[in-house]
């Protein structure tokens, strides 16, 4: 498996920003939306396209169009906030979606709820949940994924913990991460440290 962390200065401003407890939700929603946007774009950066022309008002030009299926994955509720940037980026892509929540005393995820198309096996497929912290949530929807013969699935995350991505990378030895921080470890309840809090809880102002 590969894993892609990602650098970039505008990045980092915009992480630094997420993090900060003083950051209200309606900016936290605003920042979250444009990471996805830079992870959309590292995540989506070799599909294929085909070539093409079209008709400018002056003349023929060469183009490249998008030939791949896409679907995207979100992980209810808090990849709902990575949604918006990946379907602004690519529009034709289908959805599907896994409900998961982690129990808080012991931190075990419980599937509440799916809805992904049955046959992924010709589908880039790309999970969107910004929290991997034990990986116990990203290792049910790939078993999810799996299922569905999913064989190209990338894993697009805000923040990760070395635990979850070794759990990912278990579950999953073929997908792909992208992440824009990979952080220290994990605290007593299984918090990312320093991570940015309860990412849900933050995107919805519960
Ligand atoms: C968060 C997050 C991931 C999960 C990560 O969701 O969005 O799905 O925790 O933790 P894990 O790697 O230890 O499984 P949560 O269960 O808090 O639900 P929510 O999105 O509804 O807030
Ligand atoms: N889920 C979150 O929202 N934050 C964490 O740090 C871990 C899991």
């Amino acid at each position: 498996m590969g894993i892609h962390v990602l650098d970039h200065p505008l990045l980092h401003e915009t992480m630094a920003r997420l993090r900060d407890r003083d950051t209200p939700c309606d900016d936290f929603r605003m920042l979250a939306y444009r990471i996805s946007l830079l992870l959309t774009l590292e995540g989506t950066r070799d599909l294929p396209s085909v070539e093409g022309t079209v008709e400018t008002p002056l003349e023929t030009a060469a183009v490249r169009r998008l030939s791949a299926r896409v679907v995207a994955v979100p992980v209810l509720r808090a990849g709902l906030g990575m949604l918006g940037a990946f379907l602004d980026l690519v529009p034709s892509a289908q959805v599907g979606y896994f409900g998961l929540e982690r129990d808080e005393a012991t931190a075990v995820a419980r599937c509440y709820y799916e809805k992904v198309p049955a046959d992924l096996s010709d589908a880039f497929v790309f999970l969107l949940d910004p929290m991997l912290a034990t990986g116990g949530s990203a290792a049910m929807a790939a078993e999810g994924l799996r299922e569905r013969r999913a064989g190209r699935v990338r894993f697009l995350s805000i923040v990760a913990a070395p635990e979850g991505v070794a759990r990912l990378v278990e579950a999953a030895p073929g997908a792909e991460i992208f992440t824009a921080a990979l952080d220290r470890g994990l605290d007593e309840q299984k918090y990312i440290l320093p991570g940015l809090g309860d990412f849900g809880d933050r995107l919805y102002c519960t």
